[in-house]
């Protein structure tokens, strides 16, 4: 599905972040990538979903070469195959829940039929996720933790084929946190979701069917 080929990241502060990454990930993987603090992880995670690009190395996407695309080219890239979970959740703050969850439907152009199954598809996860009745809270009204569910569901209402979670657990307490790999890991046997999730959480890495830790810039077994 995904193939990394030798990639290469600095930054010109803090030098080699990312030295000739090699990874491969099959359609319905899950892949846990802890280490510490500064690694690299969100780096990666930027550069898989082309939101910043390495400074050398090749990046496939079921067979093609995604670092030429053009910005309309990766915007569609990602609007049809990356669900996108941050590391800091990024809910805006002047939408509510439901049209912060609904908002990357409005990129597609999509029918009033699909948007009302779509919608349907958010009930059902928001239940999942246990955040149910928040659709009309602004982000400022909910937990950090509410919010971090809310941002799940919207990395899911395309049905992604990849997902990248970037600390998923950070702000959740013991038992949510809990729920949420729960989550994570029936979505990847019910719907072969690929994911790759970076996180601190040896609980969380655990119920992934690959560990990885980025050390020195590659990606160790
Ligand atoms: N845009 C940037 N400009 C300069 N330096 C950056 C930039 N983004 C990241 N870095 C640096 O690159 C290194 C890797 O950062 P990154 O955020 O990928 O680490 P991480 O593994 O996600 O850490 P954490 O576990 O704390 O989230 C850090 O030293 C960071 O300061
Ligand atoms: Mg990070």
């Amino acid at each position: 599905m995904l193939v990394i080929e030798g990639i290469t990241k600095s930054f010109i502060q803090r030098g080699i972040v990312l030295d000739k990454l090699e990874l491969s990930v099959k359609e319905g993987d899950s892949i846990a990538v802890t280490g510490s603090s500064g690694s690299g992880k969100t780096t990666l995670m930027n550069i898989i979903g082309l939101l910043d690009k390495p400074d050398s190395g090749d990046l496939f996407f079921r067979g093609k070469s995604i670092l030429t695309f053009t910005p309309d080219e990766s915007a569609l890239y990602r609007n049809r195959n990356i669900g996108f979970i941050f590391q800091d959740n990024l809910l805006l703050p002047h939408l509510t829940v439901e049209e912060n969850i609904m908002l990357p439907l409005f990129a597609a152009r999509i029918s009033e039929d699909e948007y009302k199954e779509k919608r349907k598809y958010a009930d059902l996860l928001m239940e999942k996720t246990g955040i149910k009745g928040l659709y009309g809270k602004y982000p400022f009204q909910i937990s950090g933790g509410e919010a971090q569910r809310v941002t799940l569901v919207r990395a899911l209402i395309n049905k992604p084929s990849l997902l990248l979670a970037d600390e998923p657990t950070g702000s959740l307490d013991a038992k949510n946190a809990m729920l949420l790999g729960e989550l994570l890991t029936s979505l990847n046997n019910e719907t072969g979701t690929a994911m790759i999730v970076a996180t601190h959480s040896s609980d969380l890495a655990a119920k992934m069917k690959v560990h990885l830790r980025l050390e020195n810039g590659r990606l160790i077994p």
